[in-house]
């Protein structure tokens, strides 16, 4: 089953829990919480403080994605304040290994992630130790950037090597989401599309992430 995971990074922050109830309501699947940290990426959003008391908006899984440089020394914080998914990127840590490790060994689900100019194959060896593969469709750091359309073949590339050395590993997308595009990401294999400005831009969440599902369900048509 595809899903959806809203990035909290283009909501309201003076109403964050609120914008939380609100998507959940509309029918979010997960929420995608951007961590930055001024290094990685050359932006700053929340930390655990923020995380653990916007864990009391909602029971929808955390997927919380770690744009930050040496993820290794933040696990323990993120874990404690209510993470359910964490994702860190190979970029950003020498011992990717040990760092996904650690994020198992506190009962998380771990996920990987790549940016745009970062060869696939760097995943290849963690791939069956990891729950999540995110392929990164924008440079990370700002939402509202465009989609990147080079990444379809990698998309489609991914999958395959899920397929082929690791079947339980979970496809998300993320950056420049859209209602015009997003059955196209999906076909090519992402299991979890994450949207920031595409749902938070726009009017009424429930009708656009209604839409953005029923274009996920419905039937492949051969080309
Ligand atoms: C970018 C973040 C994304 C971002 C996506 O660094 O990782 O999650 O919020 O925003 P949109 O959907 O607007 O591209
Ligand atoms: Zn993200």
């Amino acid at each position: 089953m595809k899903m959806i995971a809203p990035s909290i990074l283009s909501a309201d922050g003076s109403r964050l829990g609120d914008e939380i109830t609100a998507v959940e309501a509309a029918g979010a699947d997960w929420i995608h919480i951007d961590v930055m940290d001024g290094h990685f990426v050359p932006n700053l959003t929340i930390g655990p403080g923020l995380i653990a008391s916007l864990r009391k908006a909602t029971r929808l899984p955390f997927d919380v994605h770690l744009m930050i440089e040496n993820p290794e020394q933040y696990i323990d914080a993120f874990a404690e304040a209510g993470s359910d998914w964490i994702t860190i990127h190979v970029e950003a840590t020498v011992h990717l290994h040990r760092t996904v490790a650690l994020i198992r060994e506190k009962g998380l689900k771990a996920g990987v992630s790549l940016n745009p100019a970062t060869p696939l194959v760097r995943i290849e060896p963690i791939l069956p130790d990891i729950d999540l593969l995110l392929v990164m469709t924008v440079n990370p750091g700002f939402g509202g950037q465009k989609f990147i359309e080079g990444s379809l073949p990698r998309i489609r590339e991914a999958k395959e090597m899920i397929r082929t050395l690791a079947p339980k590993v979970l496809l998300e997308v993320d950056g420049g989401v859209t209602l015009q595009n997003i059955r196209t990401i999906a076909n090519a294999g992402a299991d979890i599309l994450v949207a920031g400005s595409a749902i938070f831009g726009s009017g009424d969440y429930a009708e656009t992430i209604g839409a953005m599902k029923a274009l996920l369900t419905a039937p492949t048509v051969p080309v």
